[in-house]
């Protein structure tokens, strides 16, 4: 389960990440690497974030409003009646030939010339994730991450026994200086570095995105390191004026793997992404999936496909870009007006999420179970890294929550924050000074107003 996933299904108490250690009476059966499995903080919150009267700034789910639910439902029908022996079938793990074709055009938007035989379809990117991180990384490699970097890869890497390393970004992505210190420093320490991980575009969480010009040097400290990028690209195509940037497999193809996925621009339930890899890793990959999963869902991928093929997907995905932006503007300006004075956050061009930094002496963790009490979630920063850090910042979405939702949220959080900064100072903690953080961009002097939301 992902950070993403059933967001509205309150966890029971049976299901299995709820059990404590010390009454699984398999513990002792566990292979090693279990260890590293633990429920990340974001779907801890899940059971509490659901409730209608939360409002939940921590979840990453799409809005599918603008899906054609009615046409989508008779192309599924008009799939099976006539082609149902093939579409409810087994089928190739490398995933359907036409499906790959028509991912090779949606790659082209972003300037990579892919062939079908590059793409290997997947269960969702994060199957990609894992197939990739099980092919490299033996246990103690390590693998640089942005910091902070998204749960879910981060989920994998630890599920396989991989040390995570992260290297700082600025408003501008990844800093390249920090990546080559951070490669010299591992190889100074005889530890072998597998994959650079990395988010170029509207990164989740911290909503920055690599600058074109930092690109092809990215890749030559890679290279010059003998490591190997896997690129997460699934909010490329969610740029809020239609940009896009030259993907890092367009570079350098020998060199990247490309993780790409249908969940944010058309239905992340069916779960149909795809990797693009050289041909010796695809074929690896292909092996990987046949012991994953056997194949991809058939069905799924002729929904896809037959979507790709009768919808106008550019113009949909342009409705999406224009929710999106409206809605992150509601959110970029509700934090301008409420939250208080030291507080800096980043400002997106495209994708889910502003990050956000709070003064000195706040612990968004600790601070988590007081906002939920005034119905307000986020996902706190330290979930987004694997070293402790992040304690100062915490992740707000504005993907699923209207606008006057968001507002209200805002509002809310500011009012929590506002209580934990007065909090601070009667206990005589140092609090409220300026900040850095990634991206920030500007600090606050307001106090919280009345609500103008109910
Ligand atoms: C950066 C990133 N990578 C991968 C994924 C997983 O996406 P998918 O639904 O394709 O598995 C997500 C989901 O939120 C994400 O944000």
């Amino acid at each position: 389960m992902t950070e993403n996933s059933p967001a509205a299904q309150p966890c029971s108490p049976a299901q299995p990440y709820s059990t404590p250690a010390v009454l699984d009476p398999h513990r002792a059966r566990y292979a090693a690497r279990t260890a590293g499995m633990t429920a990340s903080e974001i779907r801890a919150l899940f059971s509490v974030a659901s409730r209608p009267e939360v409002v939940s700034l921590a979840g990453g789910m799409p809005n599918l409003a603008a899906l054609p639910l009615q046409s989508l439902a008779e192309q599924t029908a008009r799939i099976i009646e006539e082609d149902g022996l093939t579409a409810l079938q087994y089928a190739s793990a490398h995933g359907s030939p036409l499906l790959r074709e028509q991912i090779c055009d949606v790659t082209a938007l972003e300037g990579i010339a892919a062939h079908p035989d590059d793409v290997v379809v997947t269960v969702g990117s994060q199957m990609g994730l894992d197939l990739v991180t099980r092919l490299f990384c033996d246990p103690g490699d390590v693998v640089v991450a942005e910091g902070p970097s998204y749960v879910g890869a981060l989920g994998s890497f630890t599920a396989y026994q991989a040390r995570v390393v992260h290297v700082a970004m600025d408003g501008h992505g990844l800093v390249p200086e920090a990546l080559r210190a951070a490669l010299r420093q591992a190889a100074d320490a005889g530890q072998r570095v597998k994959l650079l991980y990395t988010i170029p575009n509207f990164h989740n969480p911290a909503g920055v995105t690599l600058a074109v010009g930092r690109r092809a040097e990215i890749l030559e400290i890679c290279r010059a390191y003998d490591v190997l990028v896997v690129e997460d690209n699934p909010y490329g195509l969610l740029g809020f004026d239609g940009q896009t940037y030259p993907a890092l497999r367009s570079l350098d193809p020998d060199n990247v793997v490309y993780l790409g996925s249908f969940s944010k621009t058309f239905a992340s339930g069916l779960r149909v992404g795809w990797v693009l890899a050289p041909p010796g890793v695809r074929e690896k990959l292909v092996l990987a999936t046949e012991s994953a999963t056997l194949c991809p869902p058939t069905l799924n991928q002729a929904i896809v496909s037959r979507y790709l093929a009768t919808h106008d997907w550019q113009s949909r995905i342009e409705s999406f870009r224009e929710t999106y932006r409206e809605r992150r503007d509601a959110m970029l300006s509700a934090l301008e007006r409420y939250l208080p004075q030291g507080c800096t956050w980043t400002t997106p061009d495209g994708g889910f999420y502003v990050w956000v930094t709070v003064p000195e002496g706040v612990d968004t963790k600790a601070m988590l179970p007081r906002a939920v009490a005034a119905q307000v979630a986020y996902a706190s920063g330290t979930g987004f890294h694997t070293d402790g850090s992040g304690g100062r910042q915490m992740r707000l979405s504005y993907c699923h929550p209207e606008p006057d939702r968001i507002r209200e949220g805002v509002r809310r959080l500011a009012g929590v924050l506002e209580a934990e900064l007065a909090a601070g100072r009667d206990a005589g903690g140092n609090t409220g000074r300026a900040l850095a953080g990634v991206g920030a961009h500007r600090a606050r002097a307001r106090c919280v107003p009345a609500p103008e939301v109910a």
